[in-house]
């Protein structure tokens, strides 16, 4: 039988997973990780080769490069789950920052507190003095889902309001549904940890709403931070700055919310 020549011998093919000049497809594995939260590149790296990253089940080596469209990646059993591009911020917004992307008389906005790059939106908006956790994000879907008012995510405000305590009538007409200019509003969870302070929660979006309400039955809002949204709350996150959401925070994220795409792989 007739042996190859070395002329003829084919070239060891380099996997299309391993790392090398003319291996121009996927992204490295590390730049995927720290672009989704895991860490810094270098964390990614020792992440990798500790041998705590799989891609399309099995282990992944440093060198590796994916395509996030098409590949299955693990960090520790947990599905990364998001697709390539797309980030996530958790950001605490003081007052005085608007939530938008640009605003026309140079006010201070909510994209101004997050990375330039990628360009990225507010989900739903705080009102110009209300602080707390807003998420930002160049993702869709998962913005769509949130504010959709039929998925009704959470959100959990603290709001001291004027004129001392709150009778329980008043907390009571909070609770059950109170009448604004737009109509009744839903039930609502409400507590008063301490006079004149109010934890409301509530799930529908609509403009200026808590504030609304409390003036609704006299005791307008002094002060009015948001604290969760959905699964999502972090009372050590600093006014002004913002931290990625975890891939675990998106996927119950978007789990809450029925959000496609983000369900880990089975
Ligand atoms: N309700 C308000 O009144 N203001 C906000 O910013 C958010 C909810």
């Amino acid at each position: 039988m007739e042996q190859p020549t070395p002329e003829s011998t084919p070239p060891e093919a380099t996997p299309w997973y391993r790392d090398s000049d003319d291996a121009p497809l996927g992204e490295r594995l590390q730049k995927v990780l720290a672009a989704h939260g895991w860490g810094s590149r270098r964390v990614c790296e020792e992440m990798i080769a500790q041998g705590r990253v799989r891609v399309n089940d099995a282990t992944a080596v440093l060198g590796c490069r994916v395509r996030p469209d098409n590949d299955r990646v693990e960090v520790d059993g947990v599905p990364v789950g998001i697709r390539p591009g797309l980030v996530h911020y958790l950001v605490n917004k003081p007052q005085g920052v608007i939530c938008s992307v640009g605003d026309t008389h140079d006010r201070p906005t909510i994209v101004d507190l997050v990375p330039p790059e990628p360009r990225v939106h507010p989900v739903g908006r705080l009102d110009l003095a209300t602080e707390g956790l807003i998420i930002v994000t160049n993702d869709g879907a998962l913005t769509h889902a949130i504010t959709h008012p039929s998925r009704g995510v959470e959100k959990e405000y603290l709001a001291s309001v004027r004129r001392g305590a709150v009778s329980a009538g008043s907390l009571r007409r909070l609770r059950d549904g109170i009448e604004l200019d737009d109509g009744f509003t839903a039930p609502a969870q409400v507590s008063q940890p301490e006079p004149g302070l109010l934890r409301i929660t509530i799930h529908e979006g609509r403009n200026r709403q808590v504030r609304r309400m409390c003036d609704a039955i006299g005791h307008p809002v002094e002060r009015l931070i948001r604290v969760r949204i959905g699964p999502i709350s972090d009372r050590s996150l600093a006014p002004g700055t913002w931290r990625y959401l975890d891939p675990g925070e998106v996927i119950a994220l978007s789990t809450e919310t029925g959000a496609a795409g983000y369900a880990p792989h089975t």
